[in-house]
């Protein structure tokens, strides 16, 4: 809220449009306590504006109290780091007051805590948590990378007293809950940043520069594959009509005190006028609709982004010129963008600007935008850094489960739980090859595709390469040694799944054996032959000069050359050939003899012919039938 009201406050003769409703949502997550049993519940807590909420997941961790009461404000650096006897993540709780509740955080990430949890010291509603003003030695808020939450007085209290028993009834164990911080209705997210053009206020400023460089690549990703509708919006104040002459409003307001924005270098003299910021604002807006009538919404980023690096004010380079040089180099019509800006120093309304003034008065569940910059989510205020990743979760907290795009389940995304134990996913310890993948919603267990290679089954326990190149990975899971020179595996690239030991081995292809050719003769089995058992083989010797033909397991001469052994083999062959021609001819001759033979002895007993006739019929009957 700080920088809203900075705002009003330097230009003291502008209200800002939300100021007149001034409905603020403390945006809330949950903290539910699991142990000790009897103080097991249920609590909201309102997360804090800096930090990382982890939207879309939980912590599960133990609460510690610091023991030294001097200490439980958590304004100075503790003096030594936290830790849980359960080597539980550390749910840091503080005493509010006395400090900023962003230096609470840095000081409780400092000694080790996870997260923070803020008691109220009064009895009120949950309040929203918000970033000190920047000053000299609030460099660490950048820093901040924990979440925080800030919880009532009576359920901080409870939770002391059970911290303070810790040793004698056990930890007080809580799990924060983000899950439901960001509403997840359906396959699209729709989100907008309500910005400022201006970039010379500080390290807010600097912030949204850095933010809109950082997120532009997922922006445009999630807005291409139309998973995500993006709109920007610009904060703007008005003139009451009392100032409408004052040289204030005139210098800061266009339309005639309708539309203003405060003086960037706060002088109202030198340099750029609150009136140049809001035309700029109206030029970024005008650019957004009439990027989105050509159908690409998302070259908004780009020209935020070029804006910012050719036309920023605070290098003193920004000029009407500049601005519409950047449009143009976009590729988007300037006359349209001139066309949607329409007169600036008319006295009438601006149907862009009034838009954005009754835009930025909360309805629904949203609150009123008074913080600058403001991330609407799903028409939730987002809490925390205004940083790529952390923003980036809490839009993929917004997608329907299962429905996130895969920029949602990139590295960035990570929740380390897969560094704990592997996240209770199968693992090769051969290869490091696991099924846990980490998710901005916790870890999942899923049999991995590496280097191409699929892995199949249930990812906890089990996961097997199967399909091409399986074999490549630590022999696909099978059996495989080398001795010397010699390496032989139970993977076969022409399987697709399973292990089958090599020829020369036996088993079950998760363990295999060298098979002894000679003992259980398999092989070398002519007489006068001997045998030795090699791994994974074996050598056949022959008696004299003879050698060892391993395909015909037979010895031959050795005195004949390999061609004199082909031509042997050949020789060998046509001999055996004939023979077998000749016992064919052999029989065939014999058969028609003895056939003549048999019809000649039964001729003289029967006559043949008429019992060919009888038979023939018969015959063709059978080989239909
Ligand atoms: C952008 O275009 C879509 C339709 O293509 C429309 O529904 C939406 O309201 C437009 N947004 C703005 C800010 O004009
Ligand atoms: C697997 O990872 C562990 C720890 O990350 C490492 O020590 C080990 O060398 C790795 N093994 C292989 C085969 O990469």
């Amino acid at each position: 809220m700080a920088a809203g009201v900075l705002l009003v406050v330097v230009a003291a003769a502008m209200a800002m449009a939300a100021a007149v409703e001034g409905r603020f949502v403390v945006e809330k997550s949950s903290v539910r306590v699991l142990a000790p049993e009897h103080i097991r519940g249920h609590h909201d807590a309102a997360i804090g504006n800096f930090g990382v909420p982890d939207y879309g997941g939980t912590l599960t961790g133990a609460v510690l109290y610091p023991p030294d009461k001097k200490e439980a404000n958590g304004c100075a650096p503790f003096a030594s780091k936290f830790t849980a006897k359960s080597r539980r993540p550390v749910v840091l709780l503080l005493d509010r007051g006395e400090c900023y509740f962003a230096l609470k955080a840095w000081n409780a990430q400092q000694a080790g805590a996870a997260a923070v949890l803020i008691a109220d010291s009064v009895d009120e509603q949950l309040l929203t948590m918000d970033t000190p003003e920047a000053s000299p030695g609030t460099e660490y808020i950048d820093k901040i990378s924990i979440p925080s939450a800030l919880v009532n007085r009576a359920f901080g209290e409870s939770l002391k007293k059970m911290a303070e028993k810790a040793e004698t009834e056990g930890e007080v164990v809580v799990k924060l809950d983000w899950r439901e911080s960001m509403p997840h209705p359906d396959e699209r997210v729709e989100y907008e940043l309500w910005t400022n053009s201006n970039d010379e206020c500080g390290p807010r400023c600097d912030e949204q520069v850095e933010f809109v460089r950082s997120f532009r690549g997922h922006a445009q990703i999630l807005e291409r594959g139309g998973y995500a509708r993006f709109t920007p919006h610009y904060i703007t104040w008005y003139c009451p009509d009392a100032f409408k002459l004052t040289r204030q409003c005139q210098s800061q307001c266009i339309n005639h005190g309708r539309y203003c924005a405060p003086d960037p270098e706060q002088d109202f003299g030198e340099g750029y006028e609150g009136k140049d910021v809001v035309v700029e604002n109206l030029r970024q807006l005008c650019v957004h609709r009439v990027a989105n009538d050509t159908g690409r919404p998302w070259a908004w980023w780009d020209y935020a982004m070029d804006y910012k690096l050719r036309c920023s004010m605070k290098e003193k380079k920004y000029s009407k010129a500049c601005a519409e040089d950047v449009v143009t180099s976009l590729g988007l019509p300037l006359d349209k963008v001139l066309e949607c800006m329409g007169d600036p120093n008319a006295d009438a309304e601006n149907a862009v600007l009034s838009k954005e003034q009754e835009d930025q008065i909360g309805s629904g569940s949203r609150g009123d935008v008074t913080i600058l910059p403001t991330l609407v989510i799903n028409d939730v205020q987002y809490r925390g850094k205004l940083e790529r990743t952390a923003v980036l979760k809490a839009v993929c907290a917004g997608f329907k489960e299962g429905t996130e795009p895969r920029v949602c389940l990139s590295h960035d995304m990570e929740t380390n739980e897969c560094l704990h134990r592997n996240g209770g996913c199968w693992r090769d310890e051969a290869t490091n090859v696991t099924a846990c993948r980490d998710t901005y919603r916790g870890r999942v267990c899923e049999c991995p595709t590496v280097n191409g290679v699929q892995y199949q089954g249930d990812g906890y326990t089990n996961c097997k390469a199967v399909g091409p190149g399986r074999c490549s990975l630590n022999h696909g899971g099978c059996w495989s040694e080398t001795r010397g020179e010699h390496t032989f595996s139970a993977c076969s690239d022409t399987a697709l799944t399973g292990c089958r030991c090599p020829p020369g081995f036996h088993g079950d292809g998760h363990k295999c054996e060298d098979l002894d050719e000679c003992k259980d003769k398999l092989a070398c089995t002519c007489p006068d032959c001997h045998c030795k058992n090699t791994w994974g083989s074996y050598e056949c010797g022959c008696k004299g000069n003879q050698v060892y033909i391993r395909g015909e397991d037979i010895c031959i001469a050795s005195s004949m050359s390999r061609f004199g052994w082909l031509v042997g083999v050949l020789v060998v062959s046509c001999a055996v050939g004939l023979g077998v021609a000749g016992y064919v001819f052999y029989k065939y001759r014999l058969r028609s003899y003895m056939d003549s033979e048999i019809m000649a002895i039964m001729s003289q007993y029967m006559p043949l012919d008429s019992q060919n006739n009888e038979h023939q019929p018969l015959r063709q009957q059978e080989s239909e039938a």
